[in-house]
């Protein structure tokens, strides 16, 4: 090779090298004006509300209007982006720096020097509307430093800018509070100047950067997934640490089978409001076929109500198996165990481990938090007595197909309910059936079935997206029968 083209060849590489290194993070705002839709989308998600530097007096700003009920088994809970007021000890939010979370399951708050602030009262659940320790102060303290900002913020970096010599208990620095477009698609200045240099679309962060636990750089999976022990600070607790669902998900089949978040996830989108997060193609029956069990369709339970339980906590336990966030491992073992006879107590440390298969790392969750949050009465060694080819056998062990016996009319499910609901009816002979709605006042609102029906078990859909909130009544009316129920609908 002639000196004169490794020359430029050498020139190239740097020039190339150093128009990289030279991008800079330009800030979600400036994505705005081309990918508006997509930024409406990234507005309402959690992502940018990790973060919020209080300014002027004002506490934290969230998407007006969101509100989501959620009703899992005998639990209904109440969700709505929002802190009511400063932590117990801070008279406005003038005294409060910045503001963590807040979206979805809880708020944590930095004073105006940048120091996490701990102790009694000082953590807000969405869920439960209370206020909570965040970590044991240790004696003389009420803060520690903030180390957190790697997965909460953009640009983020161990070493610290002018801008960040006002907040000494702040460790590091970034660009951009909260997880905004270039967290993910990286620093985007050349594309800003030049679209069709585009930024990667996969690949600059993986979720898993930060939707999973003490990945350090080496990024080594070590198939653990963290289990909270049976009591922290003297209260009883259990459930899966939040942000595992990496963890949980390398140790699937899921994993093995190449899928990866996206499958299942908009990355634009929020889960928690139901706004579209999780696609609905592919959804979990278009790749498994025939799975709804006899004796317990999809009206009583749901593939993720047993298949990803709300296992994980962040925020407050909501009953004994129920907390706020999804467990990501999709297989149910079966055995007749419960969580804490599953776990790993050789580990050191207190960190417990799940089931782990040494070779692939393949896990699953138990029958009490699979099954049990509905059943309430009932425990593993019942769950268990059907649980095994569950989709095959169903759960009606004497009669599987037998003809009905009596005429029945269920109660709706879910209810309360916002907008659509299930209403389960049972005729023991063919029948001339209506089946209608009602305002509390007795006006007429739909006719959901008006016609002649054999024997047998039937559900319809109740849409009610053009009324308002409050106590609607539904009629079932045969020759030999007549029932009437209640059914609640939250906006
Ligand atoms: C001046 C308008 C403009 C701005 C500002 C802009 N983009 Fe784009 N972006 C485009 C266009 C046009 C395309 C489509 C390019 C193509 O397909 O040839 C695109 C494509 C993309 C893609 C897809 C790349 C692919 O492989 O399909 C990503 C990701 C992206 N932009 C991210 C961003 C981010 C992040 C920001 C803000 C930092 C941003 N864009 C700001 C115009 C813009
Ligand atoms: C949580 C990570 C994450 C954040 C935050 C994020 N994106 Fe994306 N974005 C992705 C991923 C992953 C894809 C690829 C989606 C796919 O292939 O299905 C993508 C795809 C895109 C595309 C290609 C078109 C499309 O819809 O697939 C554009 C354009 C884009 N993002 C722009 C943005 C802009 C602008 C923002 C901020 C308002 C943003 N993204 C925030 C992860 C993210
Ligand atoms: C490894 C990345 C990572 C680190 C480090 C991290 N977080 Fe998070 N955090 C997340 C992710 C991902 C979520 C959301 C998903 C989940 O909770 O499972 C989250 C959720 C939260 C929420 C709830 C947000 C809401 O809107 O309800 C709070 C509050 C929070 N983290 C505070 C902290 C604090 C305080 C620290 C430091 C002591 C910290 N986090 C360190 C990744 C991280
Ligand atoms: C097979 C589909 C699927 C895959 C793959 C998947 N998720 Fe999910 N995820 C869901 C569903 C469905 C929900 C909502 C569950 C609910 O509403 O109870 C959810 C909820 C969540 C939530 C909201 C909090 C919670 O835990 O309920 C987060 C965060 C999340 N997923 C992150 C991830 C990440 C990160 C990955 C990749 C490591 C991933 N998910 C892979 C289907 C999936
Ligand atoms: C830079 C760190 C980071 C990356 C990368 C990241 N997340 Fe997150 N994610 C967070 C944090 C922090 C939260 C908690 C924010 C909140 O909701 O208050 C969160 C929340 C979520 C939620 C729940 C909130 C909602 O609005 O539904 C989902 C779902 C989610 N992430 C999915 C993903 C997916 C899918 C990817 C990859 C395409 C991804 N995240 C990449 C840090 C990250
Ligand atoms: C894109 C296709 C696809 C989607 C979507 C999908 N799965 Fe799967 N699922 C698979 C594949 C492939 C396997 C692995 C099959 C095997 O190895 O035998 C699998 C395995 C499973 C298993 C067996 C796990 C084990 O370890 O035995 C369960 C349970 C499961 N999926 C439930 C779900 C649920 C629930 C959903 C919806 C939230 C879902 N899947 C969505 C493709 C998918
Ligand atoms: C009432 C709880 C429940 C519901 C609802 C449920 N499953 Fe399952 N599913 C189970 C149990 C328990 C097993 C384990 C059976 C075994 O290992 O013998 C299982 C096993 C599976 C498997 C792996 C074994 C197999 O038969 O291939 C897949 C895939 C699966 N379910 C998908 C789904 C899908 C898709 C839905 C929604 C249509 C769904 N499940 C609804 C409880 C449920
Ligand atoms: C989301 C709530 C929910 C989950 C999760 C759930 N079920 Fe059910 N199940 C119901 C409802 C509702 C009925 C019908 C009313 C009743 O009798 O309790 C029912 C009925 C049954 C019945 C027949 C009636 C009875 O009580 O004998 C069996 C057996 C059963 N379920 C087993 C299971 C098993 C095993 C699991 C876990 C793999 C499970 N269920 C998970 C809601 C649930």
């Amino acid at each position: 090779m002639k000196l004169i083209q490794l020359f430029l060849i050498t020139i190239i590489f740097l020039a190339f090298n150093w128009s990289s290194l030279a991008q800079t993070y330009v800030g979600s705002q400036a994505c705005q004006t081309c990918h508006s839709g997509i930024h409406n989308d990234w507005n309402t998600s959690g992502h940018p509300y990790k973060i919020q530097k209080l300014e002027n007096g004002q506490g934290p700003q969230y998407p007006a209007g969101l509100t989501s009920t959620k009703v899992i088994g005998p639990v209904t809970y109440t969700i709505q982006p929002g802190v009511p007021q400063p932590p117990k000890g801070f008279a406005s939010w003038q005294e409060i720096g910045f503001v963590m979370g807040g979206y979805h399951s809880n708020a944590r708050f930095l004073n105006t020097q940048g120091y996490i602030i701990i102790g009694d009262s000082t953590q807000y659940n969405i869920p439960t509307n209370k206020w909570v320790r965040y970590i044991q102060s240790p004696p003389g303290t009420q803060q520690y430093a903030y180390s957190c900002y790697k997965c909460h913020t953009t640009g983020a970096s161990p070493t610290k800018t002018p801008a960040f010599e006002p907040y000494p208990g702040i460790e590091g620095s970034w660009a951009e509070a909260g997880v905004g477009c270039e967290a993910c698609h990286g620093p985007a200045s050349d594309h800003i100047s030049n679209p069709t240099n585009k930024p990667p679309k996969d690949g600059y962060a993986t979720c898993n950067n930060c939707h999973a636990r003490d990945r350090g750089t080496q990024y080594t999976w070590n198939y653990r997934v963290e289990w909270l022990p049976t009591t922290v600070q003297s209260v009883s607790t259990g459930f899966i640490r939040h942000r595992e669902q990496g963890d949980m998900m390398y140790a699937s089949k899921h994993h093995l089978a190449n899928m990866t978040c996206k499958t299942c996830h908009n990355p634009h989108k929020s889960v928690y409001y139901e706004l579209g997060g999780i696609k609905t193609s592919p959804n979990c029956e278009t790749c498994h076929t025939n799975k709804i069990i006899p004796g317990h369709g999809n009206d009583k339970a749901t593939c993720t109500d047993c298949h990803m339980p709300n296992a994980a906590r962040n925020a407050d336990a909501l009953s004994p198996y129920v907390s706020e966030q999804s467990a990501h491992f999709w297989k149910i073992l079966t055995d007749p165990i419960t969580m804490f006879e599953n776990l790993d107590t050789t580990v050191a440390s207190g960190k417990k481990f799940i089931n782990v298969d040494g070779t692939t790392g393949l896990s699953g969750l138990t029958l009490d938090y699979t099954c049990l949050q509905c059943h309430v009465t009932q425990d593993v060694i019942w769950a268990a007595q059907y649980a095994d080819n569950i989709h095959d056998n169903g759960v009606s062990v004497e009669d599987g197909n037998d003809i009905p016996t009596a005429y029945h009319l269920a109660q709706n499910y879910p209810n309360p309910f916002n907008p659509s609901t299930r209403i389960d009816f049972v005729l023991p002979e063919a029948s001339q059936v209506k089946i209608d709605v009602f305002s509390i006042s007795g006006e007429l609102i739909a006719t959901l079935v008006d016609e002649y029906l054999i024997a047998g078990y039937y559900q319809r859909d109740f849409n009610a997206d053009n009324l308002t909130s409050g106590v609607y009544l539904y009629r079932m009316t045969t020759d030999n029968f007549s029932k009437v129920k209640k059914m609640t609908l939250i906006k």
